[in-house]
């Protein structure tokens, strides 16, 4: 099945995958529609992350028109000139609209001002420690912001398209989730689309809950929608509150590297632009109400991953990995720590022909070189409001 994704609405797409997802769709030979990013800007989103892709395909590019002959001014669209195919080439592909999920009339006027056919929906309290402490943000976001989401899909898609969009036809809701939902797993095993939902904190209850509603409008009102649930990402742009940035920047800073627990616990490691370049292939071709699993086969425990980032790191700054490893502190457990993810990715091998491209020593050595080049970046989202979290989470202790 092949649809036409043309004006999509991406949310969070200032946080770090939806970052990396704008930027892969615009390096796609065959992707010439427009994007509108709805996001918040919480601590997590930092509109710098696309500050080349605004000055490109933004209307900052200079372009006259708009796309299909139409601009937006101060967020509402406009009559643009419609000076033909030279005019239309150049005109803005990317929109950005500060913005709440949970605001339903927000989200009516972008997806009729922008005629939006298509939403992937990245926007969500993702740090699982955070939801620890407070965890009615997460369900605010993650339940509420995508029920809202939903919400307006179905006034203005549904009911025949009675918002004066045609309908659900050729268009796609696209649910951004995690392994998270299914659990805890013990040694051995994988988690296939079958595994029944078993959340075990506020952030994977609230992943689950939304993926159940997302499930529920396309029983219930035949709303096009697809799902992905993936392993934990690494690559550029991530906030350093997870474990990979954190260390990394720890280590810079001659910090000292906070392990949880025992160090024992195993997550599942996907470079991030897999991820993206995944979901963009199940936006394109996935049946209607699947959804996939999508995981790099790549496990690691964290006291091993820690140690292999020292190494890593000592080779870089011409240290010792000793050096580095000496940071390493076990501190108290994460209350309901999960012990192993690990997702069985054969169903999106076999339907759709993905499979990670990058390997963990490679996509490991390109995200240690990117924190290193982009000191600046990682400076800049260490904000007031992150030190105060670093306060919170790891001097509480
Ligand atoms: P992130 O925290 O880096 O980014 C989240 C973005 O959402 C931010 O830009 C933030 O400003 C925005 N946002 C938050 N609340 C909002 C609201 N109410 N309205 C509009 N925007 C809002 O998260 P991420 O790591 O990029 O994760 C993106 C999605 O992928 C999430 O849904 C997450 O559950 C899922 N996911 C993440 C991972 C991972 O390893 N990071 C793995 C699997 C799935
Ligand atoms: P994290 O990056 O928060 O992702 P998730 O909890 O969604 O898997 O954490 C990855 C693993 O690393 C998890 O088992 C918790 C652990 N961890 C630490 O040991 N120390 C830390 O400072 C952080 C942030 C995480």
């Amino acid at each position: 099945m092949n649809r036409s994704l043309n004006r999509i609405m991406v949310t969070g797409g200032s946080g770090f995958i939806g970052t990396n997802f704008i930027r892969y769709l615009f390096a796609q030979p065959d992707f010439s529609g427009i994007i509108v990013n709805v996001d918040k800007l919480t601590y997590a989103g930092n509109p710098a992350n696309l500050a080349d892709i605004d000055e490109k395909y933004g209307k900052k590019s200079g372009a006259a028109g708009g796309v299909i002959g139409r601009d937006v001014a101060g967020g509402k669209i406009s009559s643009g000139d419609m000076a033909g195919n030279d005019a239309r080439d150049s005109s803005p592909r990317y929109f950005f609209e500060q913005e709440d999920i949970c605001d339903q009339a927000a989200m009516e006027r972008i997806l009729r001002d922008y005629e939006i056919d298509t939403i992937v929906n990245f926007a969500a309290e993702s740090h699982v420690d955070r939801s620890v402490h407070g965890p009615q943000e997460f369900i605010r976001t993650n339940i509420n912001g995508t029920f809202t989401l939903l919400e307006a899909v179905r006034k203005l898609w549904g009911t025949e398209g009675k918002g004066g969009t045609g309908g659900y036809e050729g268009k796609l809701f696209h649910q951004v989730s995690t392994d998270e939902v299914f659990g805890s797993l013990g040694p051995e095993g994988q988690f296939s689309e079958e595994s029944p939902y078993d959340p075990r904190s506020p952030y994977s209850a609230s992943k689950a809950s939304a993926d159940h509603l997302v499930r529920a409008a396309f029983h219930t009102y035949g709303m096009p929608v697809t799902i992905s649930n993936c392993s934990n990402n690494y690559g550029p742009y991530q906030f350093p509150e997870k474990l990979i940035p954190l260390m990394l920047l720890n280590m810079l800073d001659e910090k000292p590297l906070p392990v949880y627990g025992d160090g024992g616990n195993i997550r599942d490691w996907l470079y991030v632009e897999d991820h993206v370049a995944a979901i963009w292939l199940i936006m394109n071709r996935a049946g209607l109400g699947s959804s996939y699993n999508i995981g790099g086969d790549s496990e690691a425990d964290n006291l091993s991953l820690v140690r292999n980032l020292c190494d890593r790191m000592a080779l870089r700054q011409d240290k010792t990995p000793e050096h580095y490893r000496g940071l390493i502190t076990f501190v108290k457990d994460r209350p309901g720590h999960d012990r192993r993810y690990a997702m069985d990715n054969s169903r999106i091998r076999a339907d759709l022909g993905w499979a990670p491209q990058k390997d963990f020593d490679s996509g490991i050595d390109e995200t240690i070189d990117w924190y290193l080049s982009n000191r600046k970046w990682a400076e800049e989202v260490r904000s007031g409001e992150y030190r105060n979290w670093i306060e919170k989470n790891y001097q509480q202790r």
